[in-house]
């Protein structure tokens, strides 16, 4: 039987960052879709069953479109100018955009974020991987993501990308200021910054291309079809973004959880060869994406027996669906041997594009930290994270002993 939610908008702020876990073990009682408000005072359908999220994370009635979605969020704001982030241009890349024009642009980015350019990157992450851990070696206690986490993605896009690296002050900042909305950030004037800086980069690519991906992108074209310079900066930008912060978080999120398990470190040790096991478990237990990026329903569609009118938004939390009780028991263990079911990297047309590289660049770093450092553990036993305020899953900081 079908009904329309009428009541029961969960608001959702810093305690459900501190700990979504409670507030989704209640949620489900109800069902697999649950209506929230977030920061910015908009509501979202939110949906949280494993099922029913892979569902609609490939169904071409829950749409993505910047400028209707910006539209929808300004029309259910209750300011009527919600903080929508990243500017319309800057916006308008693939993972914003529904078929035929998300297949045409991926279709152009895949001719240079090919398997093999990313395989080929190996010998690059374990040298990198190495220097920072040289960096860090000798010392008694580090800030894991300063000194491995945080630094290793990015100087790993950089590289990919043709991105110079001493200008990564300035691109963190502004792609973490846009990503979060930050409502007390004139995220328009920080567009503008991006925009300017990516436009530059470009076409000094265009005038002199080096054999970089972003001086494929900015000169290839595929049966006579190219990106123009606005589809090219907000290509770039969707690749900065996408690239550094999740893998930062993935790393984290592995270490933290592996120094809890001391058994599972330990067994990580011995046999190697499981790392990638645990690369896919701590994907699932904490994915860097908490909520897949915000859609909205083209036409009513229904899910679980209610309908979500035309014209909503929607969001599908990744986090929930893969610790979804009817597909996954709990556990509060590292499980290394199993192939855990989990929608960490989205699915459908928007499925990652830089999976692959993701796990690379976690399965090297965890290889060789763990190779170096046998006694590592947290500084002090009794760490919680301070989780980041957004949908994206992780911490910016990890006190670690090395010896
Ligand atoms: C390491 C951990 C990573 C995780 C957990 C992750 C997760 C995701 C998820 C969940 C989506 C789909 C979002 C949605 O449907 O709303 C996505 C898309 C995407 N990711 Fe990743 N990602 C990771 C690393 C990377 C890296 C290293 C890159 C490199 C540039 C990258 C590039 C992209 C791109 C371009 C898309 C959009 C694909 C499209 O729209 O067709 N990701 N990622």
């Amino acid at each position: 039987m079908t009904q329309t939610i009428e009541t029961g908008i969960e608001d959702v702020g810093a305690d459900f960052f501190a700990d979504p876990h409670k507030y989704y073990g209640r949620w489900r009682e109800n069902g697999p879709l649950v209506r929230v408000r977030r920061p910015n005072g908009v509501v979202h359908w939110l949906i949280i069953g494993y099922e029913e999220a892979r569902t609609a994370l490939a169904d071409p009635r829950i749409r993505k479109n910047v400028t209707e979605l910006y539209e929808i969020v300004r029309r259910l704001s209750p300011d009527g100018n919600s903080n929508v982030g990243a500017s319309e241009a800057l916006a308008s890349h693939m993972l914003n955009a529904d078929p035929p024009e998300h297949t045409r642009l991926r279709k152009l980015v895949t001719r240079e974020f090919t398997g093999r350019r990313v395989a080929a990157l190996r010998p690059r992450i374990e040298e990198i991987t190495r220097n920072l851990l040289d960096d860090m070696d000798g010392k008694d206690e580090v800030d894991f993501i300063e000194g491995l986490a945080a630094p290793l993605p990015i100087m790993v896009i950089c590289e990919l990308l043709g991105v110079p690296f001493e200008d990564r002050d300035d691109f963190q900042k502004w792609s973490k200021a846009l990503l979060d909305a930050d409502p007390s950030i004139d995220t328009a004037a920080v567009s503008t910054l991006m925009s300017e800086y990516l436009g530059r980069l470009l076409a000094a690519k265009r005038a002199e291309p080096g054999d970089d991906l972003l001086s494929g992108l900015a000169t290839d074209s595929a049966d006579g079809d190219q990106l123009s310079m606005p589809e090219l900066i907000a290509m770039t930008y969707l690749l900065l973004a996408a690239g550094h912060e999740t893998a930062l978080h993935l790393i984290g999120n592995a270490v933290y959880l592996m120094l809890q398990d001391r058994e599972a470190f330990q067994a990580l040790r011995a046999d190697p060869d499981r790392i990638p096991a645990m690369t896919e478990e701590v994907l699932r237990q904490i994915p860097p994406v908490g909520w897949a990026t915000t859609r909205f329903t083209g036409e009513d569609v229904d899910i679980a027996g209610v309908t979500i009118p035309a014209g909503e938004l929607v969001c599908i939390s990744l986090d929930a669906a893969n610790h979804d009780p009817a597909v996954t028991p709990e556990t509060p263990r590292l499980h290394l041997a199993e192939d855990p079911k989990h929608l960490s990297f989205g699915h459908g047309v928007h499925f990652c594009l830089g999976a692959q590289l993701g796990r690379l660049e976690a399965n090297v770093a965890f290889t060789q930290l763990l190779e170096r450092f046998g006694d590592l553990r947290l500084a002090d036993e009794a760490f919680t994270p301070a989780w980041r305020m957004s949908f994206m899953r992780g911490f910016t900081s990890l006190p670690v002993r090395l010896r």
